[in-house]
């Protein structure tokens, strides 16, 4: 497909990914959407993007809609990523776990989940199993089929790259070829639920003394990223933390936050 043939309907859904995704594909990306969008276009049998973007924009095909937003957000996770700020992670949260009676965590943009089990186990490593019982992690992904995968809790072994054997061994079975399942102990911690970060304020009465919103700012535009780290201000209660990718940086974004260390903020009032 020719690029000026279709270029209205890609243009249409470029803007729809972000008015209503956030996610923002620039010209330099285009390329990129064109690949991703042809996944859609095959699935449903489409001819081209204007084909695509009517449907789209009709507002009347939720599952077109749930394919286009899948198809454009990058999933790529692992277990144990960015290991130095989640061991700095747990040195600032042990005193927090410790004192209270239940710890809520969020991990925003979740993906396959291998983000919130590895801070389970991580917390679990440092303070004994039977802290498993008192924490509460929350997944959340715009993608039903990521929230899908992270809920069964199967992962292929590549996602283990970073994953000593005996983390390993202690907290997963082998199941199929080459996967290896969480057990229910890691399991039971874990909910997970679809929900986008656009949609604000967001949905929680209760606060979280947590959250990991990580590998994801950095597909939003500049307005989106300070409305986006607002709204998770306002999910965390007073002296939270707040914990971002290493080449992440909400600085510039909302004065409020007390920088702790590398990808690491607090809440401060
Ligand atoms: C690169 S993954 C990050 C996974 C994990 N946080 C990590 O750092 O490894 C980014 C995730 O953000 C999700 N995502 C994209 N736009 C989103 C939105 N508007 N709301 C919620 N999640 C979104 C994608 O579906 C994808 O799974």
């Amino acid at each position: 497909m020719s690029a000026s043939v279709d270029q209205a309907g890609f243009e249409q859904i470029r803007t729809w990914l972000s008015q209503r995704c956030g996610i923002a594909f620039p010209p330099s990306k285009s390329e990129l959407l064109r690949q991703r969008m042809e996944r859609v276009l095959r699935r449903f049998e489409f001819d081209n993007l204007d084909r695509l973007a009517e449907e789209l924009l009709s507002a009347e095909a939720q599952d077109v809609e749930l394919a286009v937003m899948h198809a454009a957000s990058i999933n790529h996770t692992y277990f144990f990523r960015e290991p130095d700020v989640l061991d700095r992670f747990v040195d600032l949260a042990v005193p927090t776990v410790q004192a209270q009676s239940n710890t809520r965590i969020w991990s925003a943009a979740c993906s396959t989940g291998e983000e919130a089990y590895t801070i389970a186990i991580m917390l679990a490593a440092r303070l004994g199993p039977a802290v498993l019982n008192k924490i509460d992690i929350l997944g959340t992904d715009i993608s039903g089929p990521v929230v899908e995968r992270a809920e069964l809790g199967i992962f292929p072994q590549r996602q283990f790259s970073q994953t000593d054997p005996q983390t390993i061994a202690r907290w997963f079975r082998p199941t199929g070829i080459e996967q290896y399942q969480v057990v229910p102990e890691l399991r039971n911690v874990c909910t997970f639920r679809r929900m986008n970060l656009k949609a604000r304020p967001y949905p929680f009465t209760r606060p979280f003394q947590f959250i990991f919103c990580r590998n994801i700012l950095y597909y939003f535009d500049q307005n989106d990223q300070a409305a986006t780290v607002e709204a998770l201000y306002h999910c965390l209660e007073p002296g939270g933390l707040l914990v971002t990718s290493v080449t992440e940086t909400i600085r510039d974004l909302n004065n409020r936050w007390e920088p702790i260390s590398t990808g690491i903020y607090r809440r401060t009032q």
